[in-house]
């Protein structure tokens, strides 16, 4: 596995891989990773004749910037994880080597990322977008992966690719859980003991709130979930929405959309976790 920390190194590995017509997959992250980027990556490899991840903790996609100090930076165990994983080449750019200048570049996403993050983090999708187009130019991937935990941003990356006409296929992969149902993310590291071991009733109140899909309306069902959690000491839902999984337009009633998927943040204490499920998919 190749490290490598500008685009320089990176073009001319990858401008070989090209001339060798070798089909380039790639994993954008933010590394702090865990089992769920791992097992993009092990699916990257085995698509992929070249699997590129790249590991590059993003400023302009943190509305707060606490956050992106406080933001894990553990480079060389990511290494040893992408490396075991099958990765082929390691992309960890510097700020600067990745904005020379500052991207100005305001996206307009339209709909789908007006609603639930899009509306609660101001700035957040379109940085995103700026730095996942900057790496689709400079990796040229035929296709890149992005875990269905963040459901929303695979929503956004696919309108951005759209727009700006990438040619690369959109991968989105199930979600990966801990035994106990917790949706896997590096914020859990923040849990404390304690709200580490409340946190997986937000996976087993989606699942339960599957069966009253059948006798309830979309909006009773919206406040099991809300009024389950927020009665668990130290929980407190921002939004639970039920959208169409294309659009993420809220639905009204079940019979909307032919893809119903619930969307959940909640904090747990200080920590904002998020999570989906899927009602109805055709
Ligand atoms: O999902 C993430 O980790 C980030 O939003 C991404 C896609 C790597 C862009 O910085």
């Amino acid at each position: 596995m190749r490290i490598v920390e500008n685009r320089k190194e990176l073009h001319a590995y990858l401008a070989q891989a090209r001339a060798d017509k070798k089909q380039i997959g790639f994993v954008p992250t933010m590394g702090a990773l865990h089992k769920g980027h791992v097992s993009l990556v092990t699916r990257s490899a085995t698509e992929n004749d070249e699997c590129v991840v790249s590991v590059f903790v993003n400023p302009t996609q943190f509305n707060d910037k606490n956050d992106l100090s406080s933001y894990p930076r553990t480079l060389e165990q990511d290494c040893a994880l992408l490396e075991a994983a099958g990765c082929t080449l390691v992309f960890a750019p510097s700020e600067e080597e990745m904005y020379p200048e500052v991207d100005t570049r305001v996206f307009d996403l339209g709909p789908v990322a007006q609603v639930m993050e899009g509306a609660r983090r101001p700035g957040h999708f379109n940085g995103v977008a700026q730095v996942v187009s900057k790496l689709f130019e400079l990796v040229t991937p035929t296709n890149a992966y992005f875990g269905e935990k963040d459901f929303q941003q695979v929503a956004i990356i696919r309108e951005m690719t759209k727009q700006l006409k990438f040619d690369v296929n959109i991968i989105s992969c199930a979600i990966v859980r801990e035994t106990d149902g917790l949706a896997l993310s590096s914020r859990n590291t923040r849990l404390t003991a304690e709200q580490r071991h409340k946190a997986p009733v937000i996976a087993a109140t989606l699942n339960e709130s599957l069966q009253l899909k059948e006798t309830k309306s979309v909006q009773e069902v919206i406040d099991f979930v809300i009024s389950t959690l927020n009665n668990v000491d130290e929980m407190e839902v921002e939004y639970y929405e039920i959208v169409d999984g294309i659009s993420m337009q809220p639905i009204k009633a079940w019979s909307d959309s032919t893809y119903c998927v619930g969307c959940i943040t909640v904090y747990c204490g200080k920590v904002r976790l998020i999570d989906n499920i899927t009602y109805t998919r055709d």
